[in-house]
């Protein structure tokens, strides 16, 4: 999308070339801003250079070449900030032992921003605690550093459809205590039509951390449901459904399954746990959702062993899909490390198949076997366990499938597959909340 005639284009810098930073960089970009992705991994920065995009996201590496006219990167400061208006960070805020945020890689921006030489706005995407913005406010004061503005702009991006939207995004958040502050940010995003909230840093940082733990919340909640669906006979997909359907509720993210994941969610909802925890409120409802996704994950062990009986020693287990969710390789707080541990620790031979996010779950569980291909990771098993749900596997030869494994027994993780077709096909099918 190029920017339409008429406006500026800006110098942007964005700090950190991960996953977040570079979907930032490219699209910005594309906007027909003039962009600096920055990283201080010269070996990423170097790969970058060379137009090799260090993570698996549809449609990134194309959008990174189309603007390479206006997309530079480097791992050198000086050459990223000499002359940007906007710096935008991007670095990651991983989870501490207790859930909270950890915010070394945001504060390392902070430190080595450049000293006075003009006005620059501050855009902080990672996601951080709120009341984040005013310390670092503060503390930029302290240094001298009132000629850098701050402003929140938090991301919603999903991975696997990043680039989408970020172009056509449901809102765009942009939080500054200078109102002027907050129309440059949005200004950037000029040539996006969507709803625009301009408010103040820390709503900004609330709004971030809400949407997520609700969204958390609505699928620890209708995976509840489908445990008293299977325990009363009543299917969680139509129940789904017919919830959905009331405009107060909504169809989206009601897909019952076994348990979330990602870089986000889990990590998200703990801190806002957290972060509750500290400001001396007891936050009840997180603490469940939490509970019951972890629970939920190991749900299916039970249906494995209500099959095959309670000793999984030696029985050989596959595993389709290891991404915590399809179009992408991240295996963060994936459903399949938990289960597979699970069935390690059983004594089970588990073997896995994933269309790209072998490499990363071999570096964590070595003891997992891994399979060229979702026919032959399921040859000899007598169970299955769909945990991701790429199209692949939807359409897999199923019939094929039932020839090679030792029992045809399915459990299907995610309400992906049409239960008729394979019971028809000779297998024991077992949802999430489906009718038995
Ligand atoms: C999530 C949010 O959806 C984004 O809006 C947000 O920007 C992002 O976190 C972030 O904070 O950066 P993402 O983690 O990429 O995005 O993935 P989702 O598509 O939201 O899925 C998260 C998990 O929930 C997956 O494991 C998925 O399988 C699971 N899920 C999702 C369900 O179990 N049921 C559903 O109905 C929907």
């Amino acid at each position: 999308m190029a920017k339409p005639k008429g406006t500026t284009a800006e110098r942007v810098t964005v700090v950190g070339a991960g996953y977040v930073g570079l979907v930032t960089a490219a699209s910005l970009a594309d906007l027909g801003h003039q962009v600096i992705s920055m990283d201080i991994d010269s070996e990423r920065i170097g790969r970058l250079q060379d137009g090799d995009i260090p993570i698996f996201e549809p449609g990134l590496a194309e959008l990174v070449e189309k603007n390479r006219p206006r997309l530079t990167f480097t791992d050198d400061p000086t050459v990223a900030y000499a002359d940007s208006e906007f710096i935008y960070i991007c670095v990651d805020t991983p989870p501490t032992h207790s859930g909270d945020a950890d915010l070394s890689r945001v504060w390392n921006v902070v430190d080595n921003l450049p000293p006075q030489d003009g006005e620059r706005i501050l855009v902080i995407k990672s996601t951080v605690p709120v009341g984040t913005g005013a310390v670092i406010r503060n503390e930029l004061n302290r240094r001298g550093y009132e000629h850098i503005h701050y402003s929140s702009n938090p991301e919603f991006l999903r991975e696997g459809t990043a680039l989408q939207d970020f172009m056509r995004p449901d809102r765009i958040v942009v939080g500054a205590d200078d109102p002027t502050v907050a129309r440059k940010v949005a200004s950037l995003y000029d040539a996006i039509e969507t709803e625009l909230v301009l408010t103040n840093v820390a709503s900004a940082e609330m709004i971030k951390y809400a949407s997520n733990a609700f969204l958390a919340t609505k699928i620890s909640f209708i995976n509840e449901i489908a445990n008293v669906c299977e325990a009363t006979g009543a299917d969680v997909t139509t129940v789904a459904h017919g919830m959905g359907l009331d405009p107060r509720i909504g169809p989206h993210f009601l897909q019952a399954g076994i348990g979330y994941g990602g870089s986000c969610f889990p990590k998200d909802v703990s801190a806002l746990k957290q972060l509750a925890g500290n400001s001396g409120y007891h936050f009840q409802l997180l603490t469940a959702v939490i509970e019951v996704n972890e629970l939920q994950k190991r749900r299916v062990i039970g249906k494995i062993k209500e099959a095959l009986g309670e000793d999984l020693h030696d029985r050989r287990i596959a595993l389709l899909g290891l991404a915590f969710k399809p179009n992408t390789d991240d295996i963060r707080e994936a459903s399949a490390i938990v289960l597979a541990g699970r069935l390690l620790a059983e004594g089970a031979r588990v073997v896995a198949y994933d269309p790209v996010a072998i490499p990363n779950t071999r570096a964590v569980l070595p003891a997992v076997e891994y399979a060229d291909s979702a026919l032959q990771a399921l040859e000899g098993a007598e169970a299955c366990v769909l945990v991701t749900e790429w199209p692949e596997f939807i359409h897999l030869d199923w019939e094929r499938a039932a020839d090679l494994m030792q029992k045809p027994l399915v459990v299907d993780g995610r309400n992906a597959l049409d239960p008729d077709t394979l019971r028809r096909l000779g297998f024991r099918y077992e949802g999430v909340g489906r009718k038995p």
